[in-house]
């Protein structure tokens, strides 16, 4: 990747649903010396409701349709290349990239995911968290490699697990640190990558 000195980065934010990360993502993004600018959003999901604050802030965005996923990611490439994205982040987007993708892209793609990684890798972490009785759970930004949740760790966030929380409750909580850790561990990044 180029230095960006004095340039903004161009972020892409991928999502499949509600977008609750993306807002946070789109108000952080807003702030003074924020060095990221987000100008594209895909989603695999034409109902994702984060899909209206794209339109409330006059976002690009693409919906695209995964039923071939060799072909969807293509069609992304082209999209992330014709829009010179020099970052991806995913947030709440639930499709795997494939190595393949993850490769041809070349620059960095981070994730959000709720889970203190390595712990609970993939679907279900509260469910598993509160089976486990565990006292911590939290959510994790790392970097994407073709090992699924398994890529270097830029931040992380614990919350307390109650006897009373369950899965909602649960989901909630970390949701709410999500919301801060993301655009935190953005700014750690590309203060460590020397962006
Ligand atoms: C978030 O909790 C995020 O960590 C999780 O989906 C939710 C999306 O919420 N991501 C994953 O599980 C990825 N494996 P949002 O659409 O409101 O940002």
């Amino acid at each position: 990747m180029e230095k960006l000195i004095g340039k903004n980065l161009n972020v892409s934010i991928f999502i499949s649903g509600r977008g609750s990360n993306l807002l946070s993502l789109i108000n952080y993004s807003k702030i003074k010396n924020s060095k990221i600018k987000i100008n594209l959003i895909i989603s695999n999901n034409k109902f994702s409701r984060g899909l209206e604050f794209a339109k409330k802030n006059k976002i690009k965005y693409h919906i695209v349709n995964y039923s071939k996923k060799n072909q969807a990611e293509l069609k992304i490439l082209r999209y992330l290349r014709k829009n010179k994205i020099d970052l991806i982040c995913l947030a709440g987007f639930m499709k795997i990239l494939s190595s393949n993708f993850i490769k041809k892209f070349k620059n960095p793609i981070l994730n959000i995911h709720p889970s203190i990684l390595p712990r609970y890798k993939g679907l279900n972490t509260h469910m598993k968290a509160i089976k486990n009785k565990d006292k911590f759970s939290g959510a994790t930004v790392h970097l994407v490699t073709p090992k699924l949740d398994s890529g270097k760790i830029i931040l992380q966030k614990k919350v307390r697990i109650s006897k009373y929380d369950t899965e909602k409750t649960l989901a909630k909580k970390v949701l709410k640190i999500e919301h801060k850790l993301y655009p935190t561990a953005i700014e750690k990044f590309l203060k460590k990558s020397n962006l």
